[in-house]
């Protein structure tokens, strides 16, 4: 975690970074945490999910990706961050989730809904991890990776990536999707073992920007409302929108930071996937270069 100054928020596994994180942020900024815990967003622990979800049936998401720390123990307790399947052979994730991490130590597993459940979905290992050039050069935007997986993901339809450079898909207050394994609960940290949805709608650069001053709108976007939001263990996942008449989802963001999750004024960032300026850069590097070529971008 070299950013957590910019990601506020750290993946769950890495706890005690997380937690001193949000006691800086106690401190500082518009976070609204204690007004927060004395009105409850929802009314009962049972309803609050992502944050202000629903848990979805198995195969709702065939794309959606988990990343695990390679080991023997419940994958449920293995899981640190969401990605979604890009290419048959590529899962995209959010840079500060596998930066400090090396491929060996990493497994990922796509179209699986229940954690624990070992024989859904496809599990790959990661050949290799390419991070964003700009975020590798210590920039606190950009912050997208790619897994390589050692043999393709079959009979899964990758997500769909918005035109780059148009800014149709995030109109403010479109509704857009996030989904993850993350955080349900704001104040007693609850991790489900089954994947959870949430609605949440696109907030506009400028208010973004307000929240957060380190908010690059060539590069992120914004999503969420009081009581809707991803949280930690979301990081990496996808932030998507269904179109009338299109098969399959378009991902406009991946799970970034957030100051606490919920919160009033205090959206989630994404990183925006329809982005010129990401998606040129990223050329920046060989690997990245390499990658584009693949993917045709
Ligand atoms: N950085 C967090 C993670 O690593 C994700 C935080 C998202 N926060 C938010 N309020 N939307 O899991």
């Amino acid at each position: 975690m070299r950013h957590s100054s910019a990601h506020r928020t750290a993946p769950r596994r890495i706890a005690s970074v997380a937690i001193a994180a949000g006691a800086v942020l106690g401190l500082v900024g518009t976070s609204t945490g204690a007004a927060d815990a004395a009105t409850p967003a929802h009314p009962s622990r049972a309803d609050r999910p992502v944050i202000g979800g629903s848990e979805k049936p198995v195969g709702s998401y065939p794309f959606m990706a988990a990343l695990l720390s390679k080991g023997r123990g419940n994958p449920h307790d293995r899981q640190f961050c969401g990605g979604s399947l890009l290419d048959s052979n590529v899962v995209m994730t959010a840079a500060h989730c596998v930066v400090d991490v090396q491929p060996k130590e990493l497994e990922t597993v796509v179209g699986r809904t229940v954690l624990s459940k070992k024989n859904q979905g496809q599990l790959r290992n990661v050949l290799d991890v390419v991070v964003h050039p700009r975020y590798a050069r210590g920039q606190e935007a950009y912050d997208v990776a790619f897994l390589l997986l050692d043999k393709p993901v079959t009979g899964t339809a990758p997500v769909n990536l918005p035109t780059a450079g148009t800014d149709a898909l995030i109109r403010p207050g479109a509704k857009a999707t996030v989904i993850g394994w993350g955080n349900t609960d704001t104040e007693i940290p609850d991790y489900p073992d089954r994947l959870r949805a949430v609605d949440v709608p696109i907030v506009s650069h400028i208010e973004c920007k307000a929240s957060y001053p380190g908010y690059d709108k060539k590069v992120n976007v914004c999503a969420g409302v009081e009581g809707k939001d991803s949280c930690q263990g979301d990081s990496g996942g996808p932030l998507f929108r269904k179109l009338p008449g299109r098969r399959g989802v378009y991902q406009i963001g991946i799970v970034s930071y957030g100051d606490g999750c919920a919160a009033q004024g205090a959206p989630g960032v994404y990183t925006y996937t329809g982005s010129a300026k990401l998606w040129d850069t990223l050329g920046e590097s060989a690997k990245g270069k390499k990658l584009k070529r693949l993917l045709g971008r």
